[in-house]
């Protein structure tokens, strides 16, 4: 990438309940490798200029989760409003954008498409080349924009409601899952946890706000797979747990401190898993940073644990901002940019296809 002149990114993101675009300008040195394999001069400077989100939470709050199709009716009707609010924030035209980015999978087909035939569109009529991008992949980066000496190598915990995933990343070229959820992802039992109790949808913020007021140690749920000799995790069993507990109590009649119990002994069996297999894997790869990302990252407890632990093992913690912890576009020019960075070609909009189960 020619790095004189800073590049401009329209990023699109459609890939679950969120409809969102931002406008992102990249500019920095060349990608010489640094020296002691850390970010430093080769990194580069990603300023966001607008970053616009159209939630639909309340559209599906009333039905207690995400309805694929209606949620592709609501793309479909708030992406261009959103893409042109995105374009007038950062004062520019789209005549002046150099690249369209977005989100390619994984994530539900239905609202997938919507957001990569609209680039499509837009690519066709305004000759800008795509950059396809892999939602987990923005997830991945979005600790990592504003950091300018990321320390490698670094093990990235990402955890969404549709995965969690420890990934080793050596530079942002180089990265390999070391292990994944075999069953529900994080958020998805947060989101099951909060159905139980009656909670509004999404359930994870709700979950942790009940948390707080509670004694964590009241109810002691499994803690699957924590002891395993691998990086996979099970959410499964742990959101059955709750459900047979909930089952032998009067379900129409919980006191409020019950279920300030409940939430506070399911996250902290949550954290615990997430928390041991995400130091083991540190310190067994010889991390310099830990990062974490995804929607389950604004989890006040995940941080703080992890915050706290990574000062102990002397290792570097990050996480992003909470406006990039749940799903939006900025992450998603992010990720194209350290693409860009990394040597890859944008697509003609020919060759571009919404993949639901795109793999990191
Ligand atoms: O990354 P994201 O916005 O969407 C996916 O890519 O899945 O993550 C959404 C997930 C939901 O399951 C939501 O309940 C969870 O993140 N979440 C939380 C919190 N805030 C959002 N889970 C636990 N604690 C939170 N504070
Ligand atoms: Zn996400």
């Amino acid at each position: 990438m020619n790095n004189k002149v800073p590049k401009i990114i329209l990023a699109i993101e459609t890939s679950c309940d969120e409809t969102a675009a931002a406008v992102l300008s990249v500019a920095g040195p060349s990608p010489r490798p640094s020296p002691r394999g850390r970010g430093g001069k080769g990194l580069l400077m990603i300023k966001t200029l607008s970053s616009v989100i159209k939630s639909q939470i309340k559209l599906h709050s009333k039905m207690g989760g995400v309805v694929p199709e209606v949620a592709a009716r609501a793309h479909v009707k708030n992406i261009l409003p959103v893409v042109k609010k995105a374009l007038a924030d950062a004062k520019y035209l789209i005549s002046n954008i150099q690249y369209l980015a977005v989100t390619q999978g994984p994530g539900l087909i239905p609202s997938l498409i919507v957001g990569v035939e609209f680039a499509k569109a837009l690519s066709f009529a305004t000759k800008k080349a795509i950059i396809p991008v892999n939602h987990m992949l923005g997830h991945l980066y979005s600790p990592f924009g504003k950091i300018s000496n990321i320390q490698y190598p670094n093990i990235s915990l990402v955890v969404s409601g549709g995965h969690t995933m420890l990934v080793l990343v050596k530079n942002t070229k180089d990265y390999k899952v070391l292990g994944q959820t075999v069953d529900d992802a994080a958020g998805e039992a947060f989101d099951k946890v909060a159905k139980l109790l009656k909670l509004p949808y999404p359930g994870g913020p709700e979950v942790s706000k009940l948390a707080e007021k509670g004694n964590p140690m009241a109810i002691n749920f499994p803690r699957p797979m924590i002891n395993a000799k691998n990086y996979n995790f099970s959410f499964s069993g742990l959101k059955t747990a709750v459900l047979y507990y909930v089952q032998s109590l009067d379900t129409n009649n919980l006191a409020l401190s019950t279920r300030q119990d409940i939430c506070a002994s399911f996250q902290q069996a949550a954290v615990d898993v997430l928390v041991t297999k995400t130091l083991r894997a540190a310190k067994e790869f010889k991390a310099k940073s830990v990062s974490l990302s995804g929607g389950v990252s604004a989890n006040k407890l995940l941080r703080k644990s992890l915050i706290v632990n990574c000062k102990l093992l002397k290792v570097k913690f990050m996480a992003p901002p909470m406006n990039l912890c749940t799903d939006n576009a900025e992450m998603i020019g992010m990720a194209a940019a350290f693409m860009l960075h990394n040597g890859y070609k944008p697509k003609s909009y020919k060759t571009i296809k919404a993949d639901s189960n795109l793999e990191l």
